[in-house]
């Protein structure tokens, strides 16, 4: 095991490069074996999930190596085993998009799914739902979520809430499903648009992703195809959080500039400066940052994925802040981690009250689920002291060389094992 040791206080300058989606990826690596021949995908960031989701594509049957370390090959032009029960499958959520694919292509599929994880339940009730109201049978024993359908029939399908997940599945599903599938109160999170562009581009006929309802009119066949996947909204938050709460002048390059404007607009309204350019922000901060209120919400809204390292932000900034968690019913975990730094935080369900203290303090903690362990980096950053992360396997599932990114730009961190 090995932990991540900081020296806070540093200034942070220079410039940093943003990855591929981690959230785009785990969709558009498994639609890929939709297409029965061969697909490159691009600018994968280079991070444990997309390395078990190779392991779990070959073992599928599908051919998936790597043509360089951010780009993967999939042939699926051989058989494919639609019974996906092996380890590496249960270890990453985002395996549930191999149901949709696999339904879609084959109209069967046996899939081992994780149970909850560290923030409270992941209900895929409404995967579920879609996939019925698409034609499919739909039996759930022993964590293995089995799908079955002679044909699928395309519907119109609203959403009781907005899902990432159900959105992306039900896409996958009905891009070969007979007629139309109309998605009401669609997910419009950019990862989504990601997934259909790729879809479109292996001949689906996906129109509406980035809005509320969505249409995919199914094809019986798709092909091949080579795509770049976009840049990764919620690394690029994680790095202008951490630049506007060490200090510094960070310019994120390789970014999406209107994915980011929910975070920009509160980190003007904080007091750092903001120069955007078509593909980057520069963020110039003095680390002195006023209060804040936020509301997480799906996309356009707050990300809820940029929650924990914004309370990190904010337990250092001037006043009172109140964060408001709309997306899932506990993601503050990590609350406890926080406060052995300094941080004064009362959470009370869904909503965290933070008295904003004049400087965090080093201390040992542990992340206790990917965006909280960044939040623990983006804190150490600026932290009087020297702050030791433990259990940072969560990190790696996410992040691409955090810690070298983050050492370019001046920060004092290291990988060492643990004693
Ligand atoms: C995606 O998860 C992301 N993961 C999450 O990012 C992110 O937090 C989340 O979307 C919200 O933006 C991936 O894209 C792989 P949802 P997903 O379905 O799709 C409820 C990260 O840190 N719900 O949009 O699983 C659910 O309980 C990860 O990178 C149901 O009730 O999330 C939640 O309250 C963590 N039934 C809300 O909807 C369902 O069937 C939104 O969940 C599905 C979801």
């Amino acid at each position: 095991m090995e932990k991540l040791v900081i020296t806070g206080g540093k200034r942070l300058n220079g410039e940093v490069f943003i990855s591929g989606a981690k959230n785009a990826a785990v969709a558009i690596i498994p639609a890929a074996i939709m297409a029965g021949g061969i697909c490159v995908i691009d600018n994968l960031p280079n991070i444990e999930d997309v390395a078990s989701l190779r392991s779990t594509l070959n073992k599928m049957g599908a051919g998936c190596e790597y043509a360089d370390k951010h780009t993967l090959k999939i042939d699926s032009s051989g058989d494919i085993n639609t019974c996906a029960v092996f380890e590496e499958v249960r270890k990453i959520r985002a395996s549930y998009y191999l149901l949709g694919a696999l339904l879609g292509r084959y109209k069967n599929a046996a899939v081992a799914l994780p149970g909850g994880c560290n923030f409270g339940t992941r209900p895929i009730d409404l995967h579920l739902k879609g996939f019925r109201a698409l034609g499919a049978k739909v039996e759930v024993s022993n964590g293995i979520v089995k799908l079955s359908a002679e044909k699928l029939i395309g519907t119109q399908i609203y959403m009781d809430q907005v899902s990432v997940g159900a959105t992306i599945n039900i896409m996958l599903a009905s891009s070969m499903a007979e007629g139309t599938t109309i998605i009401e109160n669609a997910a419009k999170e950019p990862h989504v648009v990601d997934t259909a562009n790729f879809l479109n581009m292996m001949g689906a006929n996906i129109k509406g992703a980035g809005t509320d309802i969505i249409r995919i009119r199914g094809v019986k066949e798709l092909h091949g195809a080579e795509y770049t996947i976009i840049p990764d909204q919620i690394e690029a938050g994680t790095y202008m959080i951490a630049a506007a709460m060490a200090g510094g002048e960070v310019t994120v390059k390789n970014i999406i500039p209107k994915h980011m404007d929910s975070l920009t607009a509160k980190l003007a309204e904080m007091g750092v400066n903001i120069e955007k350019d078509d593909d980057s922000i520069k963020i110039i901060s003095s680390g002195a940052l006023n209060c804040a209120n936020i509301k997480t919400m799906s996309y356009p809204g707050f990300p809820t994925d940029l929650q924990p390292q914004m309370t990190a932000l904010l337990s250092a900034c001037n006043g009172i802040s109140v964060v408001t968690e709309n997306v899932w019913d506990n993601r503050y975990q990590y609350v406890d981690e926080l406060r052995q730094l300094g941080a004064k935080i009362t959470v009370e369900s869904r909503v965290a009250l933070i008295e904003g203290v004049k400087k965090l303090k080093g201390a040992k903690v542990s992340a206790t689920d990917l965006r909280a362990g960044a939040a623990m980096i983006v804190a150490g950053l600026s932290a009087e002291g020297v702050t030791e992360i433990s259990n940072i396997k969560y990190i790696d599932r996410g992040y691409e060389e955090i810690e070298e990114k983050l050492s370019n730009l001046g920060a004092d961190i290291i990988r060492v094992d643990e004693d």
